[in-house]
């Protein structure tokens, strides 16, 4: 695969350039404050940058003509809405996170909350000292899956990857449900599955579950 990343000179950046590389996929495109470079036009785009980028990002999609694979948080409601209309247009994959463990956790979130009547709920998010976004996207879509507004305590601590907790307390006893990402590698793959996946559809706006569901 030739592909192109927005936000190529960033940590997600970097790791997504490694993953590709081992896999023997060509990356034909940059593009970061410092200016774009380009080789060949790419089949793929990947953007891991900030919502700063995204006007240049759906105008470099629609340039090329391409899929792309949004992965760039604290995107807003008009961002959101500006993806799905371009997935009419081209394959648009778009989560706030693209690790498997995520995904499995949602759907446990969807398989408690109906059974937890009258507990508390709150969840927890920390992440390294640099994340821009507060609350993360993540913990955003864990009260998606959840399908209520609950408390989210955001923790900034040194190099996190990504954690994530979710609490439910009864008056006798509290379930918890927790994820750990060990590295920014498992998000690299997950964009390396939705690129191969995106290569085989049309068009359409798609979520990093659609990917895992084939
Ligand atoms: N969806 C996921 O699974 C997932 C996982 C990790 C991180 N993220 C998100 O990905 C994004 C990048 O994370 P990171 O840790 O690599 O951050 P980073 O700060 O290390 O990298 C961001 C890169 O984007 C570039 N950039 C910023 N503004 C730009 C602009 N206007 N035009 C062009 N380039 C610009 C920066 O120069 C930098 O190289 C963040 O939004 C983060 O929350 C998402």
């Amino acid at each position: 695969m030739k592909y192109g990343i927005i936000g190529a000179s960033g940590k997600m950046g970097k790791e997504i350039l490694g993953v590709f590389d081992e896999a023997q996929h060509i990356c034909v495109y940059t593009y970061d404050v410092d200016g774009e470079a380009q080789i060949e036009a790419p089949e793929v785009l990947i953007d891991f940058s900030l919502p700063a980028a995204f006007p240049k990002t759906i105008e470099i999609v629609k340039k090329f003509k391409v899929a792309l694979i949004m992965g760039t948080t604290g995107l807003n409601a008009e961002q959101l809405e500006l993806l799905k209309e371009l997935g009419k247009e081209v394959p648009v994959i778009q989560s706030f996170n693209f690790s498997v463990g995520i995904q499995l956790l949602l759907q446990c979130i969807e398989r408690v909350k109906g059974q937890v009547d009258g507990w508390d709920v709150e969840i927890t998010e920390t992440h390294h000292r640099f994340k821009k976004d507060k609350p993360s996207g993540t913990a955003i879509m864990m009260k998606q899956a959840l399908g209520r507004d609950v408390p989210v305590s955001s923790l900034r601590l040194g190099g996190v990857a990504g954690e994530h907790n979710i609490y439910f307390g009864g008056l006798g006893e509290t379930l918890t449900l927790s994820h750990t990402a060990l590295s920014r590698r498992t998000f690299a793959e997950g964009v390396l599955k939705s690129a191969l996946f995106a290569a085989k559809k049309q068009s359409g706006f798609y979520s990093f579950r659609d990917v895992m569901a084939g």
